[in-house]
C-alpha cells in the first residue's frame, strides 16, 4: 500500500512516558494530546490501559476530549490487555488497538518462553480479538530488528490475514543501522504476499543515536507510518524524534516520495509543553527545537545569513514555530551583525570611526562573556561615545 501520505503516530504519551521520571497525570496527558491534535498528528498513542487504573482513565479521557486524531491504546497479545484497551477507547471517534508480541529468538526463548508456532498463533488470536472492538488494528512484532526474516515474514502475513491494517516493525533496542533497517522493510514488503493490504510502520529506538536515520531509511523503502515522540522522549535513549522525522521529510521533498500533513508551526510550542510537563529540558543544540537550532554566532555565518538566510539555514525558523532566527552576539561575531543589532535597537553612528571604536569595546567584552545582551551593547555604546 504505497501512498504519498506519511502517517505520524505519536507515542509521547505511551513510550515517551516510559522514560524514567517522565510519568504524566491524566490532565497533563489531555493537554499534550490536544496540542498533538492541533498539530494534526494522525494517531496518538495515549497509553497502555492495562498498566494501571490511572493509565486506563487517561486513555479514556484522551479518547473523550480529542476528536480529530485517531486514539490508540497499547495491549500485549493477551485477552485482559485487549479488552481493557477496547474499553478505554470506547469514547473515541476513531480508535485503534495496538497489540504486540515479541518475535526475536532471544525474546521468544528467554522472555516469553514460547515456541515460534505458539507466538504466531497468539498474534493471530490477538488481532482477531482486537477486531471485535475496532477495524483499526495495529500489530507489532516486538524486537523485529533482531528477528529472523523468514519468521518475520510468516507472522506479518498471518497478522494481516487475521485483520491487522497496520504492521509495525520496531527496532526495539535500537540495534539496526539505516541501510540494514531499510532492507528489512523492503524485503518484508516484497516477500509477504498480502503486504499491500496493510500500511507498514516503523518504531525505532535511539540506543545508537540512529532512531531518526533508521526511520527515514524505512520510509525510503516503503514504510508509510513512523512512530515517534516529541523531543525524542522514550525508554532508555528514547524514540525517534517527531520534529526531526517530520522536518527531514518536509525539507527533503526532493528525496522523499511522501509527506506528512502536520502543521509544523506547532512544533516548538509542543516541544516546550512536553518539556515543561515532564521536567525534561531540551538540549540547546537539539535539532529543530533546541534554543540554538536557528542561532548564529560566528561572524562569517551572521554575515551570510544577513545577506541571504539560505546561506546557513536549510529551513525557516518560522516554519517550525520560532518567531525568528537569532543572531547571538559573542566573540565570534562580526561587524555586520554588530551594526545590524544596534540598528534594531535604534542606535546609529555618525561615522565609521565611532562604529569601529564601539566594535573594539564589544570584542574586548565578548572575550570575557559567553553572550553579549542588549544591555551590554547599550553600555558599550555609551562608553565609546564618551571616549570619542
Ligand atoms: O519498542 C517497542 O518494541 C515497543 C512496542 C510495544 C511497539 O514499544
Ligand atoms: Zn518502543
Amino acid at each position: 500500500m504505497s501512498s504519498d501520505k506519511l502517517i505520524i503516530f505519536d507515542t509521547t504519551l505511551r513510550d515517551g512516558e516510559q522514560s524514567p521520571g517522565a510519568s504524566m497525570t491524566r490532565e497533563e496527558k489531555i493537554r499534550i494530546a490536544r496540542k498533538l491534535e492541533l498539530m494534526r498528528v494522525d494517531v496518538i498513542e495515549a497509553g497502555f490501559p492495562i498498566a494501571s487504573e490511572g493509565d486506563f482513565e487517561a486513555v479514556k479521557a484522551v479518547a473523550e476530549s480529542v476528536k480529530d486524531s485517531t486514539i490508540c491504546g497499547l495491549a500485549r497479545a493477551l485477552e485482559k490487555d485487549i479488552d481493557r484497551a477496547g474499553e478505554a477507547l470506547k469514547p473515541a471517534n476513531s480508535a485503534r488497538i495496538h497489540t504486540f508480541i515479541a518475535t526475536s529468538p532471544i525474546h521468544m526463548q528467554q522472555k516469553l518462553r514460547m515456541q515460534p508456532d505458539q507466538v504466531v498463533e497468539q498474534a493471530v488470536w490477538a488481532v482477531k480479538r482486537a477486531r471485535n472492538y475496532t477495524d483499526n488494528v495495529e500489530f507489532s512484532a516486538e524486537d523485529a530488528g533482531r528477528s529472523e526474516m523468514d519468521f518475520l515474514c510468516r507472522i506479518v502475513e498471518a497478522a494481516i490475514d487475521a485483520g491487522a491494517s497496520t504492521i509495525n516493525i520496531p527496532d526495539t533496542v535500537g540495534y539496526n543501522l539505516p541501510h540494514q533497517f531499510g532492507d528489512t522493510i523492503r524485503t518484508l514488503m516484497d516477500r509477504v504476499p498480502n503486504s499491500d493490504k496493510a500500511v507498514f510502520s516503523v518504531h525505532c529506538h535511539n540506543d545508537l543515536g540512529l532512531a531518526v536515520a533508521n526511520s527515514l531509511s524505512a520510509v525510503l523503502n516503503g514504510a508509510r507510518q513512523v512512530e515517534c515522540t516529541i523531543n525524542g522522549l522514550g525508554e532508555r535513549a528514547g524514540n525517534a524524534s517527531l520534529e526531526e522525522v517530520v522536518m527531514a521529510v518536509r525539507t527533503r521533498q526532493d528525496i522523499f516520495p511522501c509527506d506528512t500533513t502536520l502543521d509544523t508551526t506547532q512544533i516548538v510550542s509542543c516541544s516546550k509543553l512536553v518539556s515543561s510537563i515532564t521536567g525534561f529540558p531540551v538540549q540547546p543544540n537539539k535539532a529543530i527545537v533546541g534554543a540554538n537550532a536557528f542561532a548564529h554566532e560566528s561572524g562569517i555565518h551572521q554575515d551570510g545569513v544577513l545577506k541571504n538566510r539560505e546561506t546557513y539555514e536549510i529551513m525557516r525558523a518560522e516554519d517550525v514555530g520560532w518567531s525568528h532566527n537569532r543572531m547571538v552576539l559573542g566573540k565570534h561575531s562580526g561587524r555586520n551583525a554588530f551594526r545590524t543589532r544596534l540598528k534594531e535597537l535604534g542606535i546609529e553612528f555618525s561615522s565609521e570611526e565611532k562604529l569601529n571604536a564601539a566594535f573594539q569595546r564589544f570584542k574586548a567584552l565578548a572575550d570575557k562573556k559567553h553572550e553579549i545582551f542588549d544591555e551590554d551593547l547599550q553600555a558599550v555604546v555609551s562608553e565609546s561615545v564618551h571616549e570619542l
